[in-house]
C-alpha cells in the first residue's frame, strides 16, 4: 500500500517534466579562471522542497545538481540574536548599523555612538555550507534564497551556482551576513546570480585561498534603506583579499554601491573584464597592498570614483590596449567612462601574473553597455 503510493506520487511530480517543462541543466561555462569547473556534472537533479533539504543536498559528500524552482525562506529558522552595538555612520534611519561582532565597535569605532540593542535573525549570521562537486541551478526567476547566504569553505572544490537570488539577510545591520562567501576553496564559478538586500558583504573571498574563481554576469544590486553611506547605496559590493587567488569577474552590473565594489587584497590576481558599473556614490575599486588588477573593456557610467585614491596595489587599465599582446594572446579593450572619474593605472607587473593562464575574451564597450545591465543576474537563461 506504502509502496504503491510513493511509487503514484513519483509518477505525479515527474510528469511535468513531460509535458513541456524545459530540463534544467547549466548554461554556457565559465570562461577565464574557473574554465575547468564541472560542478555535479551529470548527476541526477534533485528539487528540494525545505530549507531543511537544501541545507543536507547542499552540504552533504555526494556529487549533485540540485534545482530550485521555490522561494527558500531561513527567517527565523535559527530563531533572533541579541547584541549591543556601534552607529559609527549615524542614527539616521537611512543609515546601517553595526553589531558588535567580535568586539567590532569596541576595537575599530570606539567614538562611534553605542546602541545597547539589535535584535536580528540567527539565520543570517553565517550561510548554508556547500560542499565539493555540486551544481545549485534555479529555474526561470523561481531560485531564491532569503535570509542566509551560501559558504564555500574548508577547501572545497568544484562548484557552480547558477541562477539564484540571494537576498534578505539583515540589511539593516554590517556583520548581519554575507551573501556568498568562498573562503578555502578552488574553481568556483558564480555566473547569474542577483545579490540585494545583504547586511555585510554581497560577495566575499575571505583569507584562506580560494584558488580558481569566475564571478560573471551576476546582478550585485546595492540599492537599500540602510547603508554604511546612509544614501540608499550599499557600501560592502565585492571583497577579494584571498591568498594567491585568481579570480575572473565579468559581465557584471553593480550598481548603487557606495565602497568596495570590488575591494582587491591578498595577493589576488584580479581580471575584470566587460563589467558594467554604475550608478554608484563612492569608489568602485579599491585596490589594496600585494593585489594585481588587470582592468579592460569595462563599462563606468555615473561613477565618481571609479578606483579609490592611493591604491597601493598594481593596477593595469589598459589604456594602452597592446600592452596585454605578449601576455595575453591578444589586445586588451579600453575601459570606457561616461559622467565618471578618473580611472587609470600603468602598472604593467600585472600583465606578468597572467602568462599561461585561460583569461576571458573580452567584447567591445558598446557590447557592455546594451546587454550586461539587461542580463545579468536571475531570470535571463
Ligand atoms: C569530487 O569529484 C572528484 C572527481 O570525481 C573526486 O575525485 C572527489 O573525491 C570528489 N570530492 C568529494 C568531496 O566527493
Amino acid at each position: 500500500m506504502r509502496t504503491t503510493f510513493f511509487v503514484l506520487l513519483n509518477v505525479a511530480a515527474a510528469a511535468p517534466s513531460h509535458f513541456g517543462r524545459r530540463d534544467v541543466s547549466v548554461s554556457g561555462s565559465a570562461e577565464g579562471f574557473a574554465s575547468s569547473v564541472t560542478g555535479g556534472g551529470s548527476a541526477t537533479a534533485v528539487y528540494p522542497t525545505t530549507t531543511e533539504e537544501l541545507v543536507s543536498y547542499l552540504g552533504d559528500d555526494q556529487a549533485r545538481v540540485i534545482v530550485l524552482n521555490q522561494e527558500f525562506d531561513f527567517t527565523g529558522t535559527e530563531g533572533t540574536t541579541t547584541s549591543s552595538g556601534c552607529a559609527p555612520w549615524g542614527t539616521g534611519s537611512a543609515c546601517q548599523t553595526a553589531i558588535n561582532k567580535d568586539d567590532w565597535c569596541t576595537n575599530y569605532e570606539p567614538n562611534a555612538p553605542t546602541v545597547a540593542s539589535i535584535t536580528y535573525d540567527a539565520a543570517g549570521e553565517l550561510g548554508i555550507s556547500v560542499g565539493s562537486n555540486k551544481t545549485l541551478l534555479g529555474e526561470g526567476t523561481k531560485g531564491v534564497i532569503k535570509g542566509k547566504g551560501l559558504r564555500i569553505v574548508n577547501n572545497v572544490q568544484n562548484i557552480i551556482i547558477q541562477n539564484i537570488h540571494v537576498t534578505e539577510i539583515n540589511p539593516q545591520y554590517v556583520w548581519g551576513g554575507d551573501g556568498i562567501t568562498i573562503d578555502g576553496a578552488d574553481l568556483v564559478w558564480i555566473d547569474h546570480v542577483k545579490t540585494s538586500l545583504i547586511g555585510r558583504q554581497h560577495i566575499v573571498l575571505g583569507t584562506e585561498a580560494s584558488g580558481r574563481v569566475t564571478v560573471s554576469n551576476n546582478e550585485i544590486d546595492g540599492q537599500t534603506s540602510w547603508s554604511a553611506t546612509c544614501d540608499g547605496n550599499h557600501y560592502w559590493g565585492l571583497y577579494f583579499t584571498g591568498s594567491n587567488d585568481q579570480v575572473t569577474l565579468k559581465g557584471n552590473y553593480i550598481h548603487h554601491t557606495s565602497g568596495r565594489s570590488p575591494k582587491v587584497g591578498g595577493n589576488t590576481i584580479l581580471h575584470a573584464v566587460n563589467n558594467y558599473f554604475g550608478p554608484s556614490t563612492g569608489h568602485n575599486f579599491e585596490v589594496g597592498s600585494g593585489a594585481y588588477v588587470l582592468a579592460e573593456g569595462n563599462v563606468f557610467d555615473g561613477v565618481p570614483t571609479p578606483v579609490e585614491d592611493g591604491a597601493q596595489g598594481a593596477l593595469f587599465t589598459a589604456e594602452d590596449t597592446s600592452a596585454c599582446s605578449s601576455a595575453i594572446g591578444r589586445a586588451c579593450v579600453a575601459n570606457s567612462l561616461t559622467d565618471s572619474g578618473t580611472f587609470s593605472g600603468t602598472n604593467t607587473d600585472v600583465l606578468s601574473k597572467f602568462n599561461g593562464d585561460t583569461v576571458a575574451t573580452a567584447e567591445a564597450v558598446a557590447a557592455v553597455t546594451s546587454s550586461v545591465p539587461s542580463s545579468a543576474g536571475i531570470g535571463h537563461i
